[in-house]
């Protein structure tokens, strides 16, 4: 009696732990696919991990291996000179990363881009309308971000531009003293470009 009843008791624990664990697995699937992150707020924080690592690769690699230590140089040509690769290129080559991963992934739709309106490589030049405004924006004020949507072959984009400052030395040097640079002024501290991040909106 004393044993039937101990795992009545057992059984009934045992059903209510469960519950209890199904009910919070639910809740918390639920809290994590709500519709609750803002695009603005995506944007923002997709940002802060982008131009950190950005300026980590550059400070302390970059800058300390390249230009303080003269351990190795950085280049445009980094397998055939053995080099590091540029931060602008690393920067992108991430970018081509997220979009080929992201193919796999069809809640997560965003991209991204380096581009300034003296850019070295013409490529990195604005081509819409929005990234014009966007990058003169940034750069005539320091520390703003722009925002606006736009229209694009038939989809609605939230769209985000963020300045890309020289955070190091070897930001300015390099694009000053580059053979393709339209500009050679650049002083440390200066909006060199911008940051764009497209999110597409829910027509
Ligand atoms: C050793 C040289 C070098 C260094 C250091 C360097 N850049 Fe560049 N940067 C380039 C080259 C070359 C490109 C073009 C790359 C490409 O083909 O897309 C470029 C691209 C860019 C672009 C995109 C527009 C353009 O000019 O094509 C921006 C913005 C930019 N760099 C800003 C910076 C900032 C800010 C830093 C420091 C955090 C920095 N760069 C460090 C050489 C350099």
């Amino acid at each position: 009696m004393q044993i039937t009843l101990n795992k009545k008791w057992l059984a009934l624990g045992v059903a209510a732990a469960l519950t209890t664990t199904a009910t919070f697995v639910v809740a918390v699937e639920d809290a994590a696919n709500k519709p609750m992150i803002a695009p603005k707020t995506m944007a923002d924080a997709l940002h802060l991990v982008m131009d950190s690592d950005r300026t980590v690769y550059t400070r302390k690699i970059v800058n300390r291996l390249a230009a303080k230590e003269k351990v190795i140089t950085a280049s445009e040509h980094f397998d055939d000179e053995k080099a590091l690769v540029l931060p602008a290129q690393m920067f992108r080559f991430g970018a081509e990363m997220v979009a080929k991963r992201a193919e796999k992934l069809p809640d997560v739709n965003f991209s991204y881009s380096l581009q300034s309106l003296w850019p070295v490589n013409t490529q990195n030049a604005p081509k819409t309308d929005a990234e014009k405004a966007g990058l003169k924006f940034v750069a005539e004020n320091k520390g703003k971000n722009f925002y606006t949507t736009e229209e694009l072959g038939g989809t609605n984009y939230f769209t985000a531009i963020y300045a890309d400052t020289a955070v190091a030395p070897v930001c300015v040097s390099c694009h000053n003293d580059h053979k393709d640079s339209p500009r050679r002024d650049f002083k440390l501290g200066d909006v060199m470009g911008g940051v764009v991040i497209r999110i597409p909106l829910e027509s």
